[in-house]
């Protein structure tokens, strides 16, 4: 897949911007992307240093093929302008998209877009391909998060950045990802997540869900990884190595469902076409589908063959005596 915006993002690693050891580790991790990180993570004394060790990692060799962010300070800080200069003058060619944190306004993402097209040109680099990943971190972000999520055309994520967000709302917890204690019925993020979900569905952006801080306990992230992958994000942060096969398995597809999706695509392309009968709705062994079910499988399939799964089973017609397929 060319367009940046739809390569996978199944786990999302965040590499602190003042370690040269973690960011030297992350080039040879398997995460689907890494964010580079100026902000939280890096202390004020610290930003300026490392912007430069940042370029000097992104221009350096020895890279996967990892998507390529930075997570720049956010525009109430006076820090904003100068990361983005820095690093888009220093390794522009080798960025794939800004992480803008704490997003509360359009006008916010508007503004990253405007120093970015000029530094694009300023720099001789390729106009309109640095993304932006917009994170929804507090109240204000939520309320607005429609209009940011139509506020430029370089977005390719919505990203939510829970430790924020819950430290907005007064929640009464210190531990990210779980629920608050005393809330004893369903999910106190519900409403979150879907809206930054149903927000990034309509304007074709991917939606990320944030960390999971206790990293010692893999079996915790996995049940917060497969809360999101359930229902519907494409992929979530990763704090340390151990959680990148946990966040990259959570959301792939499971191969039986894989296969699955792939056979009802193969079987209602045959039914629809006029060798096939030319039908909207068939059977696939006891199965009834028809265009709903086709687009559900979709989704599947190329959240599977953008994993890079292989298919074990083929869809085989049925044959002119009648038989089932399966
Ligand atoms: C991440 O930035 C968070 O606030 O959870
Ligand atoms: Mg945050």
């Amino acid at each position: 897949m060319d367009n940046v915006r739809d390569r996978p993002r199944r786990s999302v690693l965040a590499v602190p911007g003042s370690s040269a050891k973690m960011i030297a580790k992350a080039k040879t991790l398997p995460a689907d992307a890494v964010f580079l990180d100026l902000e939280d993570a890096v202390a004020p004394l610290a930003k300026e240093e490392s912007r430069q060790r940042i370029v000097e990692a992104l221009n350096s060799d020895g890279w996967g093929g990892q998507i390529k962010s930075v997570r720049v300070n956010d525009w109430t800080t006076p820090w904003t302008h100068a990361d983005v200069i820095a690093v888009v003058a220093g390794a522009g060619a080798r960025l794939d998209a800004i992480l803008l944190p704490k997003v509360t306004d359009p006008v916010q993402v508007q503004a990253l877009d405007l120093l970015l097209t000029q530094l694009e040109q300023l720099h001789g680099l390729e106009r309109g391909r640095i993304g932006i990943e917009a994170q929804i971190e507090d109240a204000r972000g939520l309320l607005a998060i429609n209009a940011i999520a139509a506020a430029s055309p370089r977005l390719q994520t919505l990203v939510f950045g829970p430790a924020d967000f819950m430290a907005s709302l007064n929640m009464r917890t210190l531990v990210v990802g779980e629920q608050p204690d005393g809330y004893d019925t369903g999910d106190a993020y519900h409403h979150v997540l879907m809206s930054i979900l149903v927000a990034a569905r309509a304007h074709g952006l991917q939606a990320i869900d944030g960390p999971y801080l206790q990293i010692k306990d893999l079996d915790a992230f996995r049940r917060s990884a497969a809360r999101t992958a359930g229902l519907g994000f494409d992929g979530k942060w990763v704090l340390h190595p151990t959680q990148i096969d946990a966040g990259n398995e959570v959301f792939s597809p499971r191969l039986s469902d894989y296969d699955h999706a792939e056979l009802i695509v193969a079987a209602y392309e045959h039914h629809t076409s006029a060798a096939g009968g030319a039908r909207g709705a068939a059977m696939l062994g006891d199965e009834m589908i028809d265009e709903a079910s086709n687009k559900m499988a979709r989704v599947i399939a190329a959240k599977g063959r953008a994993a890079g799964m292989a298919r074990t089973v083929e869809f085989t017609p049925p044959d002119s005596t009648g038989a089932k397929s399966t």
